[in-house]
């Protein structure tokens, strides 16, 4: 596989699982919920999760009713604990890359991907690959961490500015427009993401004949603030983009 696994190096595994484990992230607080309101009604529906992970997202979607879910994940690591957490007489795990998808011959009437396709090099290719892989009336919906996150090449030109007071003002970045592959040091030094303009993102789902429906970038409910008062500084940055397309 020529695709970086990054979540089967132990030390990153363990750091990752560990920041999904707090009681306060991002993901639960901003990102899930704004996803879980951007779902198609399940009832009766296929689904293929892209990226699945640990598979908490194909028990939801079970329990929303879909009657047949495949989550598909390039870790063995992340798998091992889908198969052991998350099992489900309608669920199946497959190790793949997601690159590979065109291999499936199967259709779906939901495509769904969290936080997943930053790490993919040639987007283009795999919303082609998507929309094949989608009945008419199917559904793309994705996260991704957003262009301003990914963006910047040197992370010492990325961080907030503060007032006199400590308090945040505004958030510095750059080079938004060169579009390409990034290493960032998370848990690890090497990890590697790709970085896409919004334009280009956009553009590339449109070229492989989806129907642009929705473009969330969540800011957080008052909830979620009582919860992390900090949170509030998604309104100056935004961490996630959420995508929503059809094919028609
Ligand atoms: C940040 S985790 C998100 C996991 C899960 N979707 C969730 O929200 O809990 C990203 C996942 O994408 C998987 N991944 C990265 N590159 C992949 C690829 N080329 N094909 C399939 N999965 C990939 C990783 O192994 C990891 O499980």
């Amino acid at each position: 596989m020529s695709n970086q696994n990054i979540f089967d190096n132990e030390t990153f595994f363990n750091g990752y699982k560990e920041l999904r484990a707090k009681d306060i992230c991002l993901n639960d607080l901003l990102e899930q919920p704004a996803m879980a309101e951007m779902l198609p009604d399940l009832t009766g529906k296929t689904v293929l999760d892209l990226g699945c992970g640990c598979g908490k997202n194909c028990i939801d979607f079970v329990q929303h009713g879909a009657c047949k879910v495949i989550g598909l994940d390039i870790s063995e690591k992340m798998l091992e604990v889908a198969q052991k957490e998350a099992t489900h007489e309608n669920i199946e795990y497959i190790r793949m890359s997601m690159t590979e998808i065109s291999k499936l011959n199967v259709k779906f009437d939901l495509v769904y991907s969290s936080l997943a396709l930053h790490y993919i090099k040639d987007f283009g290719a795999l919303m082609t690959d998507i929309c094949n892989l989608l009945n008419v009336n199917g559904t793309l919906l994705f996260s991704q961490e957003h262009p301003i996150i990914t963006a910047t090449i040197d992370e010492s030109n990325a961080h907030f500015n503060y007032d006199e007071n400590g308090q945040r003002v505004s958030y510095t970045f750059s080079d938004y427009n060169r579009a390409g592959k990034r290493e960032k040091n998370w848990f690890v030094d090497g990890v590697i993401k790709y970085h896409r303009p919004m334009g280009q993102l956009l553009t590339e789902i449109i070229s492989s004949g989806l129907t642009l429906k929705e473009i969330v970038e969540p800011t957080p409910k008052p909830w979620a603030i009582e919860k992390l008062p900090t949170i509030v500084k998604e309104y100056i940055k935004p961490n996630f983009l959420i995508v929503k397309a059809v094919k028609e």
